[in-house]
């Protein structure tokens, strides 16, 4: 039980040094929350999004899974994306997605992994889309990288393509979606530049009349 222990012990410390440096942090932050930002990142540990962005709690609101994937039919994300636009009214959503994912490498590969293989699907049918240009990359690291960059693109298209994002964009600019890889080498985050506020880039089946 040493470890858990730790975990105990680490949050007694944890609360001392917050209230050092600021004696009314936790009488604030009870009083609710209003985070700017909305996070969708991978469930590895390496990449929490507070730590990695120097922020503290009230600041993210989050949501991770297994290689920050944005699934139309997930009703877990949907409820938190949801939540997030409509009742806190984020103004930035992020899908950060990190090189060496472990995620996104079983799904490059053949393995059977057993029901995890169904979420992979879900990552596999990313590749297929651009299969053309992965296929090409002779250098496997940098065809998993690739991967990892492109998925991370396909996410943000994903969010694009739900309806009630497409309302708020009827109604004003906000909000924007980033897609962000976060580097485990060296611990910084690469903008993909492929932030966007309208439905226009999406295929015209995707878009809904305002
Ligand atoms: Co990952």
């Amino acid at each position: 039980m040493k470890a858990i222990d730790n975990l105990k012990q680490g949050n007694v410390e944890w609360v001392e040094k917050i209230k050092q440096q600021d004696p009314k942090f936790f009488d604030e932050l009870a009083k609710g929350q209003s985070p700017e930002f909305l996070w969708i990142g991978c469930s590895d540990s390496r990449v929490p999004a507070t730590e990695i962005t120097g922020t503290m709690p009230g600041s993210i609101f989050v949501q991770r899974n297994i290689a920050n994937m944005v699934v139309n039919t997930d009703t877990n994300l949907l409820s938190v994306v949801y939540y997030a636009v409509k009742a806190l009214k984020v103004k930035h959503i992020i899908v950060c997605g990190h090189y060496g994912c472990g995620g996104v490498k079983a799904a490059m590969s053949n393995e059977r992994l057993g029901f995890i293989d169904n979420w992979l699907v879900n990552i596999k049918n990313v590749y297929k889309m651009h299969s053309k240009e992965l296929d090409a990359v002779e250098d496997e690291d940098k065809r998993f990288d690739r991967f990892v960059e492109l998925n991370v693109i396909e996410q943000v298209q994903n969010l694009a393509k739900v309806s009630f994002i497409q309302e708020d964009w009827d109604n004003g600019e906000f909000p924007y979606i980033h897609g962000w890889v976060y580097g485990l080498k060296d611990g910084l985050v690469r903008d993909l530049d492929c932030t966007i506020n309208s439905n226009e880039a999406l295929q015209r089946v995707y878009q809904y009349n305002s």
